[in-house]
């Protein structure tokens, strides 16, 4: 594999007429490396981030052992990749097949819930499984709902049972579980560790109504990453409060602490070199966009970070918008996008950060699919992990907690 030294150097020897994915092994391995020795517990990939293959080893080789899987293709592909990964399958609504098959196929032991529904399926599908046997070996993870009003994006609406329903199936579940756990996600980009300690507070509340002996609590995703507009205080920040939170909790004495961080692990890992194929005022016409790794741009505004990969540019900076390659209106980056003004078609920008539902996002509609990937050695746009982070909090010598 060819290492290059950066964008600029791809963008001058290639010129590549496709989007070109860069990846970054090294970031991607420090994320990784920083969550399993600082995390107070232990560290799941959330795959559906970005489920690269790729990207699987470095995490792999990095010292994550158990990854969440949410389809049967996911469970498939982790399977296929790392032969001896934990597998934990994490969608509350799963098809009997898909529990089956993880089950019985791919040794898949670890499955959430949020309603007795998914239980009985559960516990039907995997007694299938083996040969009509009521399963010992199930570690069942019941999902609460819990607010996302401390995330950027919500995950509160669709998944998780109500502390009103809470007690009834942490029972019943416990009925059937050799393990019990309860996990549940703050939303996706939580910019204050607060959110969970929210959430936390609301897992205490459904273990002392349900009086059950709980022994794993996993406090899903929603670890941020830096984005223009988004700098989230230090990851540290959030392992401490989870920790001493979680270390109040009535737990069984033996119980774990889990955490299942998708973006956090690997949005730093990739990046995406576009050509301007047009320019019209301040729009920009660029050949990736809405149906590309840019849906987070398109579709909830997202803003990435910028730069225009040529030497000479302007020192003036407008703010632009994208238009992507489709045929569609929708197909539209608001941004604002900071690029020197002078910037034309023929030009190529680096666009950062797309590592965590960027890559992964990808379609080929209307037949713009075509990539090319290359591996870069020079460092993301932006990270959580060089150390050399200041504190946004922190300003003038005066530390004020949000
Ligand atoms: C169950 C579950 N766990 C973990 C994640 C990863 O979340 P994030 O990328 O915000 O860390 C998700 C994302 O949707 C999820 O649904």
């Amino acid at each position: 594999m060819h290492i290059h030294p950066d964008a600029l150097a791809v963008a001058r020897t290639f010129a590549p007429d496709q989007p070109a994915i860069l990846n970054r092994p090294h970031a991607a391995a420090r994320a990784a490396k920083f969550f399993v020795e600082n995390f107070p517990g232990r560290s799941l990939y959330a795959v559906k981030a970005n489920p690269s293959a790729d990207l699987l080893k470095v995490l792999w080789d990095a010292g994550v052992t158990h990854y969440d899987v949410a389809s049967i293709a996911e469970v498939r592909l982790v399977r296929g990749t790392l032969p001896q990964a934990t597998l934990c399958f994490m969608h509350p609504v799963k098809t009997p097949s898909a529990i089956r098959e993880a089950y019985g196929v791919h040794g898949v032991r670890v499955f959430s819930l949020d309603s007795l529904e998914e239980l009985e399926k559960i516990t039907a599908a995997t007694t299938e499984a083996n040969d009509g046997v009521p399963p010992e070996d199930l570690t069942l993870c019941v999902r609460l709902r819990v607010s996302s009003e401390y995330s950027e994006l919500s995950l509160a609406s669709k998944f998780g049972c109500d502390l009103t329903q809470a007690a009834e199936l942490l029972q019943a579940t416990r009925q059937v579980a050799d393990s019990l756990g309860i996990c549940f996600h703050v939303g996706s980009q939580a910019m204050t560790p607060h959110a969970y300690v929210q959430a936390l507070e609301r897992v205490r509340a459904a273990i002392v109504d349900a009086s059950v002996t709980v022994d794993i609590i996993d406090v899903g995703g929603g670890f941020p990453s830096i984005y223009p507009g988004m700098e989230p205080p230090p990851l540290e920040d959030y392992f401490g409060v989870i920790d001493r939170t979680y270390e109040s909790l009535p737990v069984s004495y033996s119980a774990e602490l889990w955490c299942e961080p998708g973006r956090a692990l690997c949005a730093e890992y990739n990046s995406m070199i576009v050509r301007v194929e047009k320019r019209r005022g301040e729009e920009l016409y660029i050949n990736d966009g809405a149906y590309g790794a840019l849906f987070d741009a398109a579709h909830v505004g997202w803003r990435f970070p910028v730069r225009l990969l040529r030497d000479g540019v302007s020192d003036e900076v407008e703010g632009f918008s994208f238009w992507g390659p489709t045929c569609d209106d929708m197909d539209h980056m608001d941004g604002p996008f900071e690029l020197p003004s002078d910037i034309k078609s023929g030009d190529y920008i680096e666009i950062g950060m797309l590592g965590a539902y960027g890559a992964a996002m990808k379609t080929a509609f209307n037949g713009f699919d075509a990539t090319q990937v290359y591996t870069v050695s020079d460092e993301p746009m932006a990270s959580q992990y060089r150390g050399d982070r200041r504190d946004p909090r922190v300003s003038d010598n005066v530390v004020s907690l949000r």
